[in-house]
């Protein structure tokens, strides 16, 4: 059991704004130093099973930057556990090194350390050879989102899979770490023990609730028993899985508090790995209201006595603070807040709010990079995960005058970068408001939090001391006049139109048209959308909710194809209230009447559309890098940053923009 500590122990004026925050909370004699949490994110840094250098550098950075207890990631406790091709593993000794100097690494920086201990069950996402494995779960239920059909776990395997989890403790315990937390979230192992829905056994680890307990209190038991008394155990729930078949909120605090004697914290969250609606809610996109599963767990709060923790878009030290001051968690996960600023702690420690880097909500480069293998980071802040290679920048060699032209992402950042690197710096844009696209972005519907990254960099520009100056377009004659040393060239692109064939009687316009508000569009909307990104459905779900009907034709298997999966299906899922009509494999070929032709790219064959009004172009973007040639003719130094080079999305921007400061 736990025991919780009184409000003393942060410094003088330290947290003095949040003072709930900043309080220290002691769980079985582990002090952490304030209530923000790190909760546990498989980073994808790991090579080879085992903890790396890389991620040493990166729990250490957000270890520097002031959070209280960091979380590791899910570190599979049996061979069946392997539901990536690059999951952490503890089922040997040799994981014991690897652990040991993380633990280091952030007991150095003043943080507390667990590490989550998992297992998926049915939830087999790939396999490292490309083939599809074998999945055990506790009843041969099939699972929706990835088609796997588990086999029932025998009793023997049970016996095996909780020796596990009892031998990876204790090797977390001989490396050092502060605690382990079994993760029962999302729809994993445990939670299909508990779920009458998925766990349909007729023996003892089935049944009533009690027996569909049985895994989890033996798991917590087992833990106890190879570890010691000072060592910490946490259970990681859903407060809901928010699916028809999926673990409800009174199954999980049923759950909670039978076993709450083997537990010293709850940590809640919501959602499930098991369906595309339930798994948006395991990193919720922007479209979620920050701290919404703060109620949640409240509920979880009354009925414990254990401290509980809670996630979910507390993406700010003002929203924790008031979570924790009306009671409704002791502890506030904030990944994804450090993920973008691993030095928010620290800022909201000394009151430093406006220079805190917001997390935007965006999923693309944490969560995005995870389903794509990758390794996490953020759009806004291309350091994380890169901390090897670009945690502290080289100092310029010689001080010199850097003209930056287009003040968007990638120019933002290039000159921030290149300023604090000891160079002269003047950022140019010949719009009145720096942004580029991302001002664009903000007006699509739910993504005005987009925004976001406009202002946090802008705020980085005034604290770099960057030199601003608006409404001025670049010329030959301007760099002329100017004389720079180098030129970094982030001028961004325009839409993309290709001569269609038309007779005119169908308004064909761009998207960006349409954002501006700049055009009307008709009753009857097609969206050609060959990015297949959020420029095509935002567009289509505003004219809808405007009144329209509209066709998505997409050239790509479906809609949002390129987008980070949660943000995909939250988009798809608004789009099919709304009654757009999705055609998949569509290419725009052109208008005759009223008709829109389109071709479906398998077959050639054509696919009409009737009674059309117009056409919105969302076909891509081509570079505008004029001034290029004219640099290089000058004789200056050039660099080129974002979508002058090739049109992509924000977060190439970014990355080019430090990539672009840093070689200046
Ligand atoms: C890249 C990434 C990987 C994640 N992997 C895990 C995981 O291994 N275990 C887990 O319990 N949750 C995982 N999550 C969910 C987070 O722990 C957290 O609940 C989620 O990001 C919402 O909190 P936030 O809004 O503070 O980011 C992951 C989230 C992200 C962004
Ligand atoms: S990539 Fe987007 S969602 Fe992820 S941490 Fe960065 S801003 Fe937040």
């Amino acid at each position: 059991m736990a025991e919780q500590a009184g409000q003393a122990g942060a410094g003088a004026d330290e947290g003095a704004m949040f003072p709930h925050l900043f309080a220290p909370l002691t769980i079985r004699g582990v002090t952490l130093r304030n209530r923000i949490l790190s909760t546990g994110h498989d980073t994808v840094l790991p090579e080879d099973g085992t903890v790396n250098a890389a991620l040493i550098a990166y729990h250490a950075a957000r270890a520097r930057g002031g959070v209280g207890l960091i979380v590791t990631q899910v570190a599979g406790v049996h061979e069946t556990a392997r539901y990536t091709a690059h999951l952490l593993m503890a089922t040997d000794d040799g994981c014991i090194p690897g652990y040991r100097a993380l633990a280091e690494a952030v007991h150095g920086h003043g943080a507390a350390v667990f590490a989550q201990l998992f297992h998926p069950g049915r939830e087999i996402m790939e396999s490292a050879d490309g083939l599809l494995a074998v999945a055990y779960a506790p009843s041969s239920v099939p699972n929706e989102r990835f088609h796997v059909m588990p086999r029932a776990l025998t009793p023997r395997m049970i016996d095996e899979i909780v020796a596990g989890y009892a031998a990876a403790a204790r090797r977390m315990r001989a490396a050092g770490l502060d605690g382990v937390e079994v993760v029962a979230s999302h729809g994993y192992l445990p939670a299909q023990f508990l779920n009458p829905r998925v766990n349909l056994r007729g023996d003892v680890w089935g049944g009533d609730a009690a027996g569909r307990q049985r895994f989890l209190r033996e798991v917590l038991r087992a833990i106890r028993a190879a570890t010691d008394e000072g060592f910490v155990i946490g259970l990681r729930i859903s407060a809901g899985e928010r699916e028809e078949d999926g673990l409800t909120a009174v199954e999980a605090l049923g759950a909670c508090v039978a076993l709450e004697a083997d537990l010293d914290y709850v940590n809640v969250t919501t959602g499930t790995s098991a369906t595309l609606g339930g798994a948006v809610h395991i990193a919720p996109p922007m479209a979620f209201a920050p701290g919404y599963v703060a109620p949640d767990a409240a509920a979880f709060k009354r009925a414990l006595r254990v401290p509980v923790f809670v996630a979910g878009r507390i993406n700010q030290p003002q929203e924790a603070e008031a979570i924790l001051a009306a009671g409704q968690a002791d502890m506030c996960g904030m990944t994804r807040a450090m993920i973008a600023d691993p030095e928010m702690p620290g800022k909201a420690a000394r009151g430093a709010v406006d220079d805190i880097r917001a997390c935007i909500g965006c999923n693309q480069a944490c969560i995005g990079h995870f389903h794509k293998g990758m390794p996490v980071s953020c759009i806004q802040h291309p350091e994380t995960g890169r901390e090897m290679a670009y945690g502290t920048l080289p100092p310029a060699v010689r001080r010199k005058r850097v003209m930056v032209v287009g003040a968007g992402p990638a120019g933002m950042k290039a000159a921030v970068t290149a300023a604090r690197r000891g160079h002269e710096v003047t950022l140019w844009e010949a719009g009145a408001q720096p942004g580029g696209q991302a001002l664009l972005a903000q007006l699509l519907p739910r993504r005005a939090e987009f925004g976001g990254i406009v202002t946090n960099l802008l705020r980085e520009v005034e604290r770099a001391q960057v030199r601003l100056r608006r409404g001025v377009r670049v010329t030959e004659e301007v760099l002329r006049d100017e004389a720079p040393d180098a030129v970094i060239l982030a001028t961004g692109a325009r839409p993309h139109v290709p001569d269609l064939p038309t007779d005119g009687a169908v308004q064909v316009v761009t998207a960006w048209q349409v954002l501006r508000g700049e055009v009307r569009p008709g009753a009857r909307v097609v969206v050609a959308d060959w990015r297949c990104d959020w420029i095509g459905p935002g567009v289509a779900e505003a004219l809808a909710k405007a009144g329209s009907s509209v066709v998505l034709a997409v050239n790509g298997l479906h809609v949002g194809e390129v987008l980070p999966l949660y943000v995909r299906d939250n988009i798809a899922a608004e789009l099919h209230r709304l009654r757009v009509e999705v055609r998949p494999y569509a290419r725009l070929y052109g208008t005759a009447g009223n008709t829109v032709f389109l071709q479906h790219t398998p077959s050639g064959e054509a696919m009409e559309v009737e009674g059309v009004d117009t056409v919105v172009l969302c076909l891509g973007h081509r570079p505008v890098d004029d001034l290029a040639d004219v640099v290089e003719r000058l004789g200056i130094e050039l660099h080129m940053a974002g979508d002058c080079l090739a049109p992509r999305t924000a977060e190439e921007a970014v990355f080019e923009g430090l990539k672009a400061g840093v070689a200046v």
